[in-house]
């Protein structure tokens, strides 16, 4: 009796000895299914979250002609907008410069030192506001800002219709652009159109969400889950433009930023969320020019900012790993296309 126990007991035994071996072989690759299926998931979440830019919105009193563009363009290389005719728009928004100036901070008029960046005009007629504190409306009236400005061009407004009226060949385009003579606010129309041509918008990211799968790398992919989830990037970086147009505080202190503009203690240190397309092309960042490199800025962002009383509470230190920290700038590359090109055109 008790040999028959024990055999049956044997035999009970290697049968659930044989589930358990069979579960344990199918076990890793069942897991293996299921991790891939939810790791998609995210992607696809991630991916749902972000929309291509399309067309760069143009004012109906300021409708874009190729006539108007090439005029646009002499005006934004010639140095006469300026009071001593030394620097043009180009001296700080340089092709080769990404369109900005290279340098943290600009240098103005007769080499006074600015206090500001000089950020890139790539896709600068996608903002509802222009410059780093939102004080501008459009292209059109920012144009006539730095011009003016005693600090930049110092121009008088009223010589510089002067000037222009000298050159024969400016008289006859702008009467043929506009049916009307050299004025500021044709001069201003002019370039703002050149400007609407200088646009980031078909990226490798861009095609990748239009459904070209390997349009971007699977580092770009695993930076575009955290830029979208737990880095929380996109609580700013939001919409087509990637800037959901408003301002923040990220703790830089030295410059009151949308305060001068609405004077809401609220606003002090809030600049501009920047769009992000061609982002690669555009070093320095930040409205200070005080980071030098695209790791640099995700590292300030891992580290939770500065310090500012009137810093973001969407500023919190991340606790990416290097790993996770070069996937958002191999995602932040995915999304910088290629810089535009714009040749020196014969100054008139
Ligand atoms: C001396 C350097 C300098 C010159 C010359 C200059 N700019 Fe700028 N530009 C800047 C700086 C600095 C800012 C940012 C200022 C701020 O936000 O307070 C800026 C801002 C801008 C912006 C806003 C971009 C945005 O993100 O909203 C545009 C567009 C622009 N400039 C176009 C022009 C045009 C057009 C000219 C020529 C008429 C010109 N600039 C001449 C330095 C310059
Ligand atoms: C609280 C809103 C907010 C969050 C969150 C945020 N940003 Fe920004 N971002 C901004 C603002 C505002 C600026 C411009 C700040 C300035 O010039 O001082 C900016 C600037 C940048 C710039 C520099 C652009 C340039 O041309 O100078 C990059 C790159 C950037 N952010 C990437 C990121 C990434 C990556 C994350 C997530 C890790 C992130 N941002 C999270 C609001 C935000």
């Amino acid at each position: 009796m008790k040999k028959a126990y024990a055999v049956l007991l044997i035999v009970v035994l290697s049968i659930l000895g044989a589930c358990s071996n069979n579960e344990e072989t199918a076990a890793p690759e069942d897991k293996k299914n299921v991790k891939e299926e939810v790791i998609d998931k995210e992607l696809e979440e991630a991916k749902a979250k972000f929309e291509v830019l399309g067309d760069i919105p143009v004012p109906a009193d300021n409708t874009m002609t190729d006539e108007k563009i090439e005029l646009g363009k002499k005006l934004y290389f010639d140095p006469r907008l300026s009071g001593n005719n030394v620097q043009s728009c180009m001296s700080c928004h340089a092709p080769g410069a990404g369109y900005g100036d290279g340098m943290a901070k600009f240098i103005g008029f007769e080499g006074f030192n600015g206090p500001r960046n000089s950020p890139t005009i790539i896709n600068s007629g996608y903002y509802d506001e222009n410059f780093w504190d939102g004080r501008a409306g459009s292209l059109e009236e920012q144009a006539l800002g730095p011009i003016q400005s005693e600090v930049e061009m110092n121009q008088n407004l009223d010589e510089l219709v002067i000037e222009l009226n000298g050159v024969p060949t400016y008289v006859e385009e702008f009467n043929k652009v506009f049916n009307d003579k050299i004025s500021a606010d044709n001069i201003a129309k002019a370039i703002a159109a050149f400007e609407r041509t200088i646009v980031i918008a078909d990226t490798a990211f861009d095609r990748y969400l239009q459904g070209e799968e390997d349009a971007i790398s699977a580092d770009a992919k695993d930076g575009m889950k955290l830029f979208a989830g737990e880095a929380g990037c996109i609580s700013c970086h939001a919409g087509p433009l990637l800037s959901d147009q408003n301002y923040h505080n990220l703790g830089m202190s030295g410059d009151d930023g949308r305060f001068a503009v609405t004077g809401n203690e609220e606003d002090k240190g809030k600049f501009r969320t920047s769009a992000l397309r061609g982002v690669a092309h555009t070093s320095p960042y930040m409205h200070d020019g005080s980071l030098e490199t695209l790791k640099d800025v995700v590292q300030y962002y891992n580290e939770g900012g500065g310090n500012h009383s009137n810093k973001s509470e969407l500023m919190k230190p991340l606790n990416l790993t290097d790993r996770e920290v070069d996937s958002l700038v191999g995602f932040l590359e995915s999304l910088s296309g290629e810089l535009p090109k714009a040749e020196t055109p014969k100054i008139p």
